[in-house]
């Protein structure tokens, strides 16, 4: 099955055809001047040239063919050839009572693919803070949009649980606390059930060893020793690493729990560190490792380069692994167990580079397939007010949790008096998610963008809130009906232009989220939401539907609100936004 627009498309092209004119594909695009019509086809141009004729003359003979159906209102020409095509009412009646019954009918896809995704990008022992924020939303949003269109999408946290970050973290533990038995290489009893560390901990002990790392390169040097050891499988290390995992893993999802963001796998850089032996030997294998100054690397340069793409580094001179080798092997994993279509990773644009090595190596050594696509998928950064990189007041950098407790003071202020207590402060927590949620994807991806919890919070206006606030008042419309026993079954007549224009607007959905896919950006879909939704209300206010004496027409209303309701939080989900039940 396919959605509205399509079986137009397809209907149009057998009709097409039929005049003797031979197209494959026949796109019908919305239209920028609806007065004119709904949609519009401009094919007749590109016919008129392969066929060496006039393309009004084509338009006319298509138009001509098609005129008399009870498909379309209105055919008329406009311009060199441009078809402008207003729908009958049956169709759209028809259209919208198949919505009544499948919702999804806008999500059909023909081509279903798998898609490994990596997003997130949190690091263990270290706080989530405002630069992981839109990582998590877009890349959560585009895997619910993946699989509302019927892809299989497996999105993975890949938590940077390997590096230095964690070295540092474990030798300033061990400063503090030298008698605890993970640094003792002789101690060969049972390691502590229990944590040395909370997370608290954690969130002091990182900062304070980078700093310091800075500052003193002994205590840097030390930190090196630490990390290497603990790759090397260190055995007391490794124990004190699953506690700071374990502690700092929960932390992590807690988080990305209050932002709806969730994973179909939590693996980490480490789970990389198993496969890199095979993929070793695999790469000497296809000969493409080179020594270079007691490291070793693979060089991934190729001659018509407009930049400069350096070597990638899979084995340090002092032996231990980059951060190209775990995702490199992470490749070698992902094909091994989930072999996709598709890898995607969304990380902000400095890291570029890095992923075009990786994939230069994946693909050279052919350890992915010909046709596996791996796409590194940036994004713009969010700043703060002023559109400088956001700070906290006292200049440090801004955790990711107080962010959201800003947007949700600020949103509290909205919630209705009367909802209180500990509903007051769900309301409030979803509010703000759907506040900052819906403003992190209102740009285009690649654009940045500045934080502004009192805009984004606003009841009025292109905001979360507004999207929420309107669609519970569908719901509660609808609840309404039920409780007064009216019946709604099937939309039956068009019967104003204001209908009329929320049907159109429904129909356009499927531009939107195929347009959305290709841009691998939302907002298109945000903008549609805002769109949809002030017709919607328009509709609302012009129409009393709940007094409304005329059954039919009644009815007509409230399957058309059952509709744009149903449509309205099948989109907010895709964005990761959840409705509450009141505001
Ligand atoms: N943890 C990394 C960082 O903070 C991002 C991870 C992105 N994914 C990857 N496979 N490298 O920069």
């Amino acid at each position: 099955m396919n959605s509205f627009i399509e079986k137009q498309e397809e209907y149009l092209k057998n009709k097409i055809n039929k005049c003797g004119y031979n197209v494959n594909e026949v796109t019908l695009n919305i239209s920028s001047r609806p007065e004119f019509g709904d949609y519009q086809y401009n094919g007749a141009m590109a016919l008129a040239k392969e066929y060496g004729k006039n393309p009004r003359e084509i338009a006319t003979e298509i138009v001509e063919s098609i005129k008399l159906d009870n498909k379309y209102k209105d055919i008329n020409i406009a311009g060199p050839g441009f078809i402008n095509i207003t729908f009958s009412d049956e169709e759209l009646i028809a259209h919208i009572n198949e919505l009544k019954e499948n919702i999804n009918l806008n999500y059909e896809n023909n081509n279903p693919k798998k898609i490994f995704m990596d997003y997130g990008g949190a690091n263990v022992a270290k706080a989530l803070h405002v630069g992981h924020l839109r990582s998590a939303n877009i890349g959560e949003a585009l895997k619910r949009l993946l699989v509302a269109l019927g892809n299989e999408a497996i999105a993975d946290a890949h938590l940077g649980d390997w590096g230095r970050p964690i070295g540092l973290v474990m030798l300033e533990i061990k400063k503090r606390n030298p008698e605890l038995p993970y640094f003792d290489e002789l101690y060969n009893g049972e390691y502590p059930k229990t944590s040395p560390v909370t997370n608290d901990d954690l969130m002091e002990l990182y900062p304070f060893a980078s700093n310091k790392a800075k500052e003193d390169e002994d205590y840097m040097e030390e930190a090196r020793v630490m990390t290497a050891k603990f790759q090397d499988g260190d055995k007391g290390l490794t124990a004190l690493w699953e506690h700071i995992m374990n502690v700092s893993k929960t932390d992590i999802k807690r988080i990305y729990d209050r932002l709806n963001t969730t994973f179909e796998v939590w693996e980490g850089e480490s789970d990389g560190n198993k496969y890199i032996p095979e993929m070793m030997e695999y790469l000497e294998s296809k000969n493409l490792i080179e020594d270079s100054q007691g490291a070793k690397i693979i060089n991934v340069a190729e001659p018509e380069d407009d930049h400069e793409v350096p070597p990638l580094l899979l084995v340090k001179s002092n032996g231990s692994a980059s951060y190209e080798t775990t995702d490199l092997a992470c490749i070698w994993e992902r094909m091994k167990l989930f072999n996709p279509d598709e890898i995607w990773y969304l990380t902000d644009a400095r890291q570029a580079l890095h992923f075009e090595q990786v994939f230069r190596a994946a693909k050279k050594s052919k350890m992915v397939n010909e046709d596996t696509k791996l796409e590194f998928i940036p994004f713009g950064t969010m700043n703060g007010a002023d559109g400088k990189p956001f700070k906290t007041r006292d200049g440090g950098v801004m955790t990711l949790e107080s962010l959201l407790d800003l947007a949700k003071t600020e949103c509290e202020k909205k919630v209705l008096p009367n909802i209180t207590g500990e509903e007051r402060d769900k309301v409030a927590e979803k509010v703000s998610v759907a506040a900052v949620k819906y403003a992190d994807l209102i740009p285009y991806r690649l654009t940045d963008y500045n934080f502004d919890p009192v805009k984004f919070s606003d009841l009025q206006g292109k905001t979360g809130p507004y999207l929420l606030y309107s669609t519970i008042r569908m719901k509660s419309l609808l609840k309404k009906a039920e409780e007064a026993g009216i019946e709604y079954k099937k939309y039956t007549k068009i019967n104003s232009d204001i209908d009329r224009q929320v049907i159109i607007g429904l129909l356009n959905l499927r531009s939107v989220l195929t347009k959305s896919m290709n841009t691998k950006s939302l907002n298109d879909i945000t903008d549609y939401l805002y769109k949809i939704t002030n017709l919607y209300n328009n509709f609302y206010s012009n129409n009393h539907v709940l007094t409304e004496e005329n059954k039919e027409l009644q009815e007509s209303w409230l399957t058309l609100t059952s509709v744009i309701y149903e449509n309205n939080s099948k989109l907010l989900n895709i964005l990761g936004i959840d409705v509450p039940e009141r505001m």
